[in-house]
Order: structure tokens, then C-alpha cells, then sequence
């Protein structure tokens, strides 16, 4: 068994566990261009319910970079679950037999910590419905790290759809184990669950929210922009009400301190001007190269 069993949330992590997770991506940065065999052998099924392009494609490179070999669904309605009704139990049951480790995006919150009640294989939490998203806070952390050379001491904004972005869920989490400063800014109806920012401030870390974008510039090290998260609203009128309205656009890029960088987990609607990718704080297609390394991190803690 290797040094990781499951990965479902962030909040089973310690501090010593991400940094060493973090450490080995470093490590992992040669062998993502040179490839290596640490995982002949090993197969990987990746079960997706929802859409997905980086995460599902950038485990698969993971694990192929490694010497591993992939199979599994990027829909529901292809796979037994969506079409003819069979139950998640049963599909892991089922898929545990053909692989060695699961990676699973289901739309409902808890479906990874179930998925990992029902199988022996070790199973990685991919996006559980509005509630976490793990290996995507761990790039996160890892591309802050690496474009700022370290993560305690900085100021970081949360920006955008704070009520159902898992991504900021779970990079919240994890940054109530580092020593920060957090600027919260989304629109009313879409601000952080209270539990969560209790949670942050209980670990000292020092939180501030606002209603605007501009607000949440001026001190930031780094501004993680989010997208409004459509598919989660129960009613359509309500994402009318807020769409279009935080966006980041080149004239905004004048408030941020000179070495600010932006991060999104992609992908973007209209939040990012297209305008601001040439600018040289414009760091979230970077972000994504750190999501195969963080994942050969991972599955090697894993499986190696
Ligand atoms: C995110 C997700 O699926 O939660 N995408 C990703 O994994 N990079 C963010 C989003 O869909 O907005």
C-alpha cells in the first residue's frame, strides 16, 4: 500500500501531509518530461458523472507519464449508472475489479466519500458536487508555491462564486493550515458558507469579505477568479441576477501590486477578459501544467 489511501477531502489532510504532497510534485517535474515506468502496471479508471476537461485529462497524462495505463466514462450516459439506473455501490463494485485506483466527479456532495465506503482500491475525489474538489486546491497550492516561492505570509482573494465553487471550498480549507491573509469578494447571494469562514478564522487566519472585485486587488499576492457556477443554481433566474457581473477585465489590472498573480481553475466564462491573458499576471494557463505534476504526486503516493 502506498504512503496515501484515499484523497476525498481536503479537511483529512494535515499540513505535513500537503507540504510533502507538494515536495513530491516538485520531484515529479523531471519525470513529467522525461516519463518513467514507476507505475507499470497500474491501471487507473477514471469514472466521470459531470464534464471535465483538465482533471480528467490531466490524471490521464498523470498516469501515463508515470508508465500506467487509463480506461473509464467522461459522461454519465455512457456508463451503466446514467443509462440503466445502476447504483454508485454497484459501479464501484464493479469497476474496483479492473483497476487499482478510482478517480471519480459525480455531481452530488459525499459521492467520493461513498464511492470510498463501497471500495477496497483506493478512490480520489475529483469534484463532489458544489462541496469539494481536493487535487484541484493541491495545484492550487502548488502553483503558489512555486510562482511565489512561498505560501505563508501572502494575501490571497478568493473571487466569484464562492457559494458553490468547490474549488474555493476546498482551497479554503487547506489554506486554514498556512498563514495568510484571505479577501473574500462575491456577490452577496453567492458568499462563502459561514461554516467554512468559521473555520478559517478558528485557525487564525484573518478573513475579510467584500462585495466588489476592485476591493479585492489592491492588497492581493495572488486573486483566484472563479467561475459562476450555472449547472448549480436551482433556479435559472437567480444566475441571470449575477452572471456578467464579476468580471476582471484589463483596466482592473491596475489596482494589483506589480508581482500579483491570477489564478483560475478554468474554465472561464466571462470573468477573465480574454485582454488580460497576454499581461504578465495572467498565470492560470501555468496553473494547469502544475495539475500534472500535483496529479503524478498523488497517484504515485498512491500506488507507487
Ligand atoms: C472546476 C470544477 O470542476 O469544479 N474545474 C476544474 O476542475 N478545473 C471549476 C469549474 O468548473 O468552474
Amino acid at each position: 500500500m502506498g504512503v496515501l489511501h484515499n484523497l476525498i477531502s481536503i479537511q483529512d489532510l494535515t499540513r505535513d501531509t500537503i507540504d510533502m504532497i507538494l515536495d513530491h510534485a516538485r520531484d515529479m517535474e523531471p519525470l513529467a518530461v522525461k516519463r518513467s515506468k514507476v507505475l507499470d502496471g497500474k491501471i487507473m479508471a477514471c469514472l466521470f458523472f459531470e464534464p471535465s476537461t483538465r482533471t480528467r485529462l490531466s490524471f490521464e497524462s498523470a498516469m501515463l507519464r508515470l508508465g500506467g495505463s487509463v480506461l473509464g466514462f467522461a459522461e454519465a450516459g455512457v456508463s451503466s449508472a446514467g443509462g440503466k439506473g445502476e447504483t454508485l455501490a454497484d459501479t464501484i463494485r464493479t469497476v474496483e475489479r479492473y483497476a487499482d485506483v478510482i478517480v471519480i466527479r459525480h455531481p452530488l456532495d459525499g459521492s467520493a466519500r461513498v464511492a470510498a465506503e463501497f471500495a477496497t482500491c483506493p478512490v480520489v475525489n475529483a469534484g463532489s458536487g458544489a462541496e469539494e474538489h481536493p487535487t484541484q486546491a493541491l495545484l492550487d497550492l502548488y502553483s503558489i508555491r512555486r510562482m511565489k516561492g512561498c505560501i505563508d505570509g501572502l494575501t490571497i482573494s478568493l473571487c466569484g462564486d464562492l457559494k458553490f465553487g468547490r474549488t474555493v471550498h476546498s482551497l479554503a480549507m487547506a489554506l486554514t493550515m498556512y498563514d495568510v491573509d484571505m479577501i473574500l469578494a462575491a456577490p452577496k447571494q453567492l458568499r462563502m458558507k459561514p461554516s467554512i469562514i468559521a473555520e478559517m478564522e478558528k485557525a487564525g487566519v484573518r478573513v475579510r469579505q467584500v462585495n466588489h472585485i476592485e476591493d479585492a486587488l489592491q492588497d492581493a499576492d495572488v486573486v483566484y477568479m472563479t467561475r459562476i457556477q450555472k449547472e448549480r443554481f436551482p433556479d435559472i433566474r437567480e444566475y441571470n441576477a449575477v452572471r456578467g457581473h464579476f468580471r476582471l477585465r484589463r483596466e482592473d489590472l491596475e489596482l494589483l501590486k506589480k508581482d500579483a498573480i491570477i489564478l483560475h481553475p478554468l474554465p472561464r466564462v466571462d470573468e477573465l477578459d480574454p485582454d488580460i491573458d497576454d499581461s504578465p499576471h495572467a498565470k492560470y494557463f501555468e496553473q494547469v501544467e502544475a495539475g500534472v505534476v500535483t496529479r503524478m504526486a498523488i497517484l504515485d503516493l498512491i500506488l507507487g
